[in-house]
């Protein structure tokens, strides 16, 4: 810098006021990755797997959601427990959805972050405002793991095709086997199991 300019710039006036309502074009598109990352991982190769990632991404920020739906709207004898158990899964989501979209970052990609773009995006159905009774609500979780696991086991499969190891691990330790876990605590829930009179053995032959 040459010293007029040293001094011009020391002449700014200082002004403490905020710059608020900015804004800009984007730096970088929805849908692209940048080019030159230290991956050893081609540009393809992570072009598909962000692509594949947002959808796993989009499909649990809506299953986190209805977690927390499950949690708020939950009815009748077994509330206490339901909503203990689904704030739980809710948070398990919360960290899963957190490395999904970090690992999209990090090959370069964009990922996906608020609400209409995931309601644009998800394979998960929608689900009615209103509450719904105890059964359907874990119906619909359990619906919407099956999505999420089905995708995981394509994806890691094809992770690991297209050499990004990385992927296969996160969707398989991370997504996948969480998931799993969920589907076994939800699903013994739907159990017909009798809760204080044991079943007469000639009434089960008869079922
Ligand atoms: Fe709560």
């Amino acid at each position: 810098m040459a010293k007029n300019e040293v001094a011009a710039a020391h002449q700014t006036p200082i002004n403490a006021q905020p710059r608020i309502h900015q804004r800009a074009g984007e730096i970088q598109a929805y849908g692209t990755v940048s080019h030159l990352l230290p991956l050893e991982l081609e540009e393809p190769v992570r072009l598909e797997m962000t692509e594949q990632l947002n959808l796993l991404l989009a499909d649990s920020m809506t299953l986190r959601d209805l977690y927390k739906k499950s949690h708020w709207q939950v009815a009748g004898p077994t509330f206490y427990q339901l909503h203990l158990l689904f704030d739980k899964h809710y948070d398990e989501q919360v960290e899963i959805v957190d490395e999904i979209a970090e690992r999209i970052q990090l090959l370069g990609g964009v990922s996906l972050a608020m609400a209409a773009d995931v309601a644009e995006t998800t394979r998960i159905q929608r689900p009615p405002r209103g509450r719904e009774e105890v059964p359907v609500q874990i119906s619909r979780l359990l619906d919407a793991h099956q999505i999420i696991i089905g995708h995981c086991r394509q994806l890691s499969r094809r992770a690991s095709e297209i050499g990004d190891e990385g992927t296969n691990d996160l969707v398989v330790s991370d997504v996948l086997r969480a998931n799993e876990l969920q589907v076994w605590f939800l699903s013994e829930h739907l159990v017909d199991a009798p809760l204080v009179h044991a079943e007469e053995p000639q009434a089960r032959k008869a079922g």
